[in-house]
This record gives structure tokens, C-alpha cells and sequence, in this order.
């Protein structure tokens, strides 16, 4: 039997109307990032060739790659990348896919970094604790020339992805990389950051298993449950970051909205903060706590 030839035009349509069936956000954006991905040209390539017939070998690739898109793997883990800060992180399963609410820390690190001055300083010395990909880290480093940084995260996948990154960005000479629970690969070491940056799991057990199965199936669970009320890992953060700032230093934390007061309470009660802010969202909700140690 005589193979069907398909044009770029026929296989979008088609393909896209199997994404929109099975229930897939976005189908007809998925279908156009998958095909120029097969492809390797981006989406106006796309409708530039529009009636372009595709060869044998194209058409069963990205057949396979709609497959996996219906089974709910998100689009990131498929073409391997993500967009943060515009730059171009690779991500695979090994990590969380950045989120752009966690632009934020960025945002808010650089002004601090510009408003006191620090970059000024020949070093400015900051942590990224639960680095994952190593986005909010290496975004910083382009920004922040003087700066010196320094990660962390449990999974040794996560920091061998964070690493690929940097190489990529060129900014890994200037990047430390430490593998370990929370603040245990920096105990005994004579560490004083001027800030520690922050966007650890903070999803409470319930909502881990409600979410939904791109999430739920795909994203590692270790970068999301954070136990019955998800502050495991910011109640851990708060209280153990005045041992590793310097006087002033400051300490930026990404949350869920609803966790924000409980967050405030824990910085009350440590009693080594001098001043603390909340900073909102893009959708208008609290989701970043900034506190400066004492001086
Ligand atoms: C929410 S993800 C954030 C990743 C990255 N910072 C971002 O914003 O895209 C949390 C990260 O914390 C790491 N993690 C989980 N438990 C940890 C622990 N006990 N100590 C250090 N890192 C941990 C996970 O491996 C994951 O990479």
C-alpha cells in the first residue's frame, strides 16, 4: 500500500486534534513545538513550510513524541528544555521544570544585591540551597559578574544537570557544587553567605497526590512533597540560615501563599532577623518571604 505523504499543515491538524481529544492543554502549540522540534527549526518555520511534505523518518518521530505528550509527560521533559530568566535550561526527570512564578527570587536577589551594593564588593557570595537544574543560580551568575555561588541539592542527578547547565551558560568556574541534605554539606565549613536563595519542595503530602499526572507521574517527588503541612524543608530553611549568613546577610525563600504566615511566625520566633518583607506574585499573592539577618 502506498504510504501517505504528510505535510506540515495535515499532520499539525490531525495531531493536534488527538492532543485536544485526549484532553491535552494547549494542543495546538504542543503539536507546533513538538513537530519544530523533530524538525529542529522553531514555530514560524513552521507556517513558513507549511505545505512542505515530510519524509518517512519525521513523521515517525514525531509520532513517538505525540505519544509520550498523551501519556501527560510534559512537553519540557520531551524536548528537553526550558526557558527560565531567557536563558535555555536543559531539564530532564531528574528535575523540576522552573517555574516562571520562581523568577521572582531572581528579581528580588538582584535589587537587593544593587540596592546594598554588594555587587560592588570584588565577591559577592551566594547560596542556592535545593538547586535542581540550577536555574535561579545560574541566572543570577549572568546577572551578578562579581558573584560567587555556591549549590546545593540531595539528588546527585539534579546537581550533574545543574553542572551541564552552567557549562552550557559558562558560568561554572565561578559555582561550587555540594551534594547533601539541606545544610549538611556545609556544616563544619566556615561558610558566611551574603545570600541564601531558596525554592525547596514546600507541597503538602494531600495536595502532592492530587496533582495532576504531568506533575504527579513525571517531576520528581523529592523536589515537591514537603510533608502533612509542607514547611519540612522551610522551617528547616528559617531556622538554620543565620548560622551561615553574615550579619545583614538576607535570605530569600519562594512558598506557597498559604504557608507565608506560618513562615513570618518561624522568623519571629528565631529571633535573629532583624527586618522581614513579603513579596507577591504574578497572580497578586504572597509567594516570596525576604528577612534580612541581624547586623
Ligand atoms: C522545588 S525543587 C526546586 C528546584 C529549583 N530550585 C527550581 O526552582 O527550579 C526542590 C529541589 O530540592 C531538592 N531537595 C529535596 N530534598 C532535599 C534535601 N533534603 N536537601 C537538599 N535538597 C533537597 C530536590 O532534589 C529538588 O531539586
Amino acid at each position: 500500500m502506498k504510504r501517505k505523504i504528510w505535510t506540515i499543515k495535515e499532520i499539525l491538524t490531525v495531531s493536534s486534534g488527538y492532543l485536544k481529544a485526549k484532553g491535552i492543554d494547549s494542543p495546538r502549540l504542543t503539536a507546533e513545538i513538538l513537530l519544530a522540534h523533530v524538525l529542529g527549526v522553531n514555530r514560524v518555520s513552521l507556517y513558513l513550510d507549511f505545505d512542505k511534505p515530510l519524509i518517512e523518518n519525521e513523521v515517525s518521530r514525531y509520532r513517538e513524541l505525540i505519544r509520550r505528550r498523551m501519556q501527560r509527560e510534559p512537553v519540557q521533559y520531551i524536548t528537553g528544555k526550558q526557558e527560565f530568566w531567557s536563558l535555555e535550561f536543559h531539564v530532564d526527570p531528574r528535575v523540576l521544570i522552573p517555574r516562571p512564578e520562581t523568577e521572582l527570587l531572581v528579581e528580588h536577589t538582584i535589587s537587593i544585591a544593587k540596592e546594598h551594593g554588594t555587587h560592588e564588593k570584588s565577591l559577592l557570595r551566594i547560596l542556592d540551597l535545593c538547586t535542581g537544574c540550577g536555574a535561579i543560580a545560574i541566572a543570577l551568575a549572568k546577572e551578578l559578574p562579581k558573584a560567587r555561588l555556591w549549590l546545593t541539592d540531595i539528588s546527585h542527578g539534579a546537581l550533574d544537570v545543574a553542572l551541564e547547565n552552567a557549562t552550557k551558560h559558562n558560568v561554572e568556574q565561578r559555582i561550587t557544587f555540594l551534594q547533601g541534605d539541606l545544610w549538611e554539606p556545609l556544616s563544619g565549613q566556615s561558610h558566611e553567605f551574603d545570600v541564601i536563595v531558596s525554592n525547596p519542595p514546600y507541597v503538602t503530602s494531600d495536595e502532592y497526590e492530587a496533582l495532576p499526572p504531568e506533575i504527579r507521574n513525571h517531576e520528581p517527588k523529592i523536589a515537591l512533597d514537603a510533608g502533612p503541612d509542607g514547611m519540612r524543608f522551610l522551617e528547616r530553611i528559617i531556622k538554620g540560615a543565620p548560622s551561615y549568613l553574615c550579619p545583614g546577610g538576607w535570605l530569600l525563600v519562594e512558598m506557597d501563599p498559604r504557608q507565608i504566615d506560618k513562615a513570618v511566625d518561624l522568623i519571629q520566633q528565631t529571633d535573629m532577623y532583624q527586618r522581614w518583607r513579603k513579596e507577591k506574585d504574578y497572580s497578586n499573592s504572597y509567594r516570596v518571604l525576604i528577612s534580612q539577618k541581624a547586623l
